[in-house]
């Protein structure tokens, strides 16, 4: 397999732990082991104290599927394969739906596994380019365009990365109506899920849309535990789960048995966890909205409609990546550049999911002043 390399995830490697201000992470503060399992319930508290370090069941423990399967409205136990992150999902349902010479519409800017993967397995990858122009909308007429008789897939993320654009009801019955159209599966990344700005804006999930719809889930980032590493796909197509899970066989077989419980702990509290997420991004965004009015000669953006980033654009001569580079150079402040996502823009990566962020706002704009005036 040949695959290129993943820009946004190398950037990580290099800076993520190494700077002071990390302004462009995607997920949300994560819980402190203490603070978790303060929320175990009786169960879950045995589960813990009595876990045993083997091998953990492959489609992942049946307590943690039916809990995941509760997230959904149609969903059982048995509609839920769990996995290590989001990532590792996306890897084997490209492998697993598309074959060379199949289709797959991406809407774009994105995460880039959700195109890169695709492209890897051979098949033909049509990117559905969003604009800031049109509010980072997706344009159901070109979208529907651009189905061919091969199109096998269609991905969309939404809470979106990079952008935080949410489609409204009637666009996402519109794209579940062309990929049903089409005999495609509607890949729903919704990985930001319940971190809506507006709850009653939050859409129908992917997988509870009908047996054309997978839902992908994960604990990273609106639920606040990267590192537990587990992510699941979520569907009612039993056939393709069960390919799923055959192919994980060759990946990481089974979960973590720590990380399984800790997951299970907190979505059985998964009022207070997200409540947590959802007071982190609301301050944090707060902050960013005073700036922006403040530097609205310099930076500009279409204010994310969920998840704990947005694309902004630096409106000056510089290009981002030199603006970025000098920033952080002066200030410890790190912003992801809009080209790390192959975007050719002045736009960057803004997250605002982190505790202590004021102080690298502060950086940021301190900076903003003294060299773009
Ligand atoms: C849209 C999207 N999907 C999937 C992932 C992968 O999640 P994880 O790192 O938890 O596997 C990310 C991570 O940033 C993401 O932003």
């Amino acid at each position: 397999m040949q695959i290129a390399d993943f820009e946004l995830e190398r950037f990580f490697a290099r800076y993520e732990f190494a700077v002071r201000h990390l302004l462009c992470a995607s997920d949300v503060e994560g819980w402190s082991m203490a603070d978790l399992l303060a929320l175990a319930d009786e169960e879950t508290r045995h589960l813990w104290e009595g876990l045993t370090l083997g091998y953990t069941e492959a489609p992942g423990h049946p307590l943690l599927r039916a809990e995941i399967a509760s997230l959904y409205e149609t969903l059982a136990a048995d509609d839920v394969l769990t996995f290590s992150g989001a990532e590792e999902a996306i890897f084997t349902a490209a492998n697993v739906l598309l074959r060379p010479g199949d289709h797959a519409i991406v809407t774009w800017p994105a995460y880039q596994s959700l195109h890169e993967v695709a492209r890897a397995t051979g098949a033909d990858v049509t990117l559905h380019e969003l604009h800031a122009s049109e509010g980072w909308a997706i344009d159901v007429d070109r979208l529907r365009a651009s189905v061919t008789p091969r199109t096998r897939l269609i991905v969309v993320n939404a809470p979106h990365n990079p952008t935080g654009m949410l489609p409204d009801a009637a666009t996402w019955t519109a794209v579940s109506d062309i990929a049903a159209d089409a005999g495609a599966v509607l890949f729903a990344d919704e990985v930001y899920r319940f971190l809506e700005r507006d709850a009653g804006a939050r859409l129908t999930a992917g997988a509870d849309l009908g047996a054309h719809g997978v839902s992908l889930g994960v604990m990273s980032k609106s639920f606040s535990m990267a590192g537990l590493r587990i992510g699941w796909l979520a569907s009612r197509d039993r056939a393709f789960l069960d390919a799923c899970a055959r192919f994980k066989d060759y990946l990481t077989i089974c979960s973590s048995a720590p990380s399984e419980i800790l997951a299970l702990t907190a979505l059985r509290a998964r009022d207070r966890v997200l409540g947590r997420a959802r007071d982190i991004v609301d301050g944090n965004l707060a902050l960013v909205d005073a700036l922006f009015e403040r530097q609205a000669a310099h930076l500009r953006w279409v204010r994310p409609a969920g998840g704990p980033i947005g694309f902004p654009e630096l409106v000056a001569d510089v290009p981002i990546e030199t603006f970025a580079q000098n920033l952080l150079e002066a200030e410890g402040v790190l912003l992801a550049p809009g080209p790390l996502f192959g975007h050719p823009g002045n736009h960057f990566r803004l997250g605002f999911g982190r505790l202590g962020m004021a102080e690298g706002l502060e950086r940021l704009e301190a900076y903003v002043e003294r060299t773009l005036g």
